[in-house]
């Protein structure tokens, strides 16, 4: 089984990391999300992607000079769609309270590899505990120092290397940073880095899968999963019905 995860939800047909797109991520029966964290000026969770507003926001300017009650009021649909005006800036509680009931599986990426958020470690992690979320989590990011920090204060939440391409032995690299799976960009995937992840038992969960072409291939390489922004199209394919 290739669990399908909807890449900023189901981003394709709604604004990226709003609770739009995560609710039509399980109306498309996507198996689990990927989401961005990063921290408000006043230390709260919220989930988007950029270090800064002007993209998915009609604000401008970096998410952490707002504090968490101006970043609600800020519109993340109308860049995508009128369809979508005032869509808000979700913070991570409203979505773990949304996704605990379901059974979803969520994936988290803490957006600190450019700006390093202090605190956005344990925040991140008392939240999970608190929803009861730890044990369908997993946890990724580019920055590295992070996946070890969370290490050290978490023994046993799954978490995951994201990276491009071009390591040695990734395998053994998840290891080294203490992690257990690995969320590599998926055109590194040649058959023999996959063989190496297989051999080594690391689940591999690459991103961003949007083709057919190569959602086939993690199909029929059984991968974990795949990161896409169209799940809808993921599972056609895993079913073996063209999108
Ligand atoms: O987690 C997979 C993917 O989201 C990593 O890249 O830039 O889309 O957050 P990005
Ligand atoms: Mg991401």
């Amino acid at each position: 089984m290739t669990y399908i995860f909807a890449h900023r939800g189901s981003s394709k047909d709604c604004p990226e990391n709003t609770m739009a797109a995560f609710k039509k991520a399980y109306q498309d029966g996507a198996d689990g999300i990927e989401l961005d964290v990063q921290l408000s000026k006043d230390g709260i969770p919220v989930i988007i992607h950029d270090e800064k507003l002007d993209r998915t926001t009609n604000k401008k300017g970096n998410v952490f000079s707002y504090a968490y009650n101006e970043l609600t009021k800020a519109d993340a649909g109308s860049w995508f769609s009128k369809t979508f005006a005032g869509e808000p800036v979700p913070s991570l509680q409203e979505l773990l309270e949304w996704i605990a009931p379901l059974p979803m599986l969520l994936n988290i990426e803490l957006k600190n590899n450019i700006i390093e958020y202090d605190g956005l470690e344990e925040k991140v992690l008392q939240l999970l505990r608190h929803y009861g979320m730890e044990e369908r989590t997993v946890i990724s990011s580019f920055n590295h120092y992070s996946l070890v920090k969370i290490r050290k204060m978490n023994s046993y939440i799954e978490t995951a290397p994201l990276y491009s391409s071009g390591l040695f032995e990734p395998w053994e690299y998840v290891k080294a940073v203490c992690s257990q799976s690995a969320h590599p960009h998926y055109k590194s995937l040649h058959p023999y880095i996959m063989e190496g992840f297989k051999q080594n038992n690391i689940p591999v969960r690459p991103y961003t899968v949007n083709s057919p072409k190569w959602m086939s291939y993690f199909f029929e390489w059984g991968t974990q999963a795949i990161i896409t922004d169209y799940p809808i199209h993921a599972k056609e394919v895993y079913s073996g019905k063209s999108p």
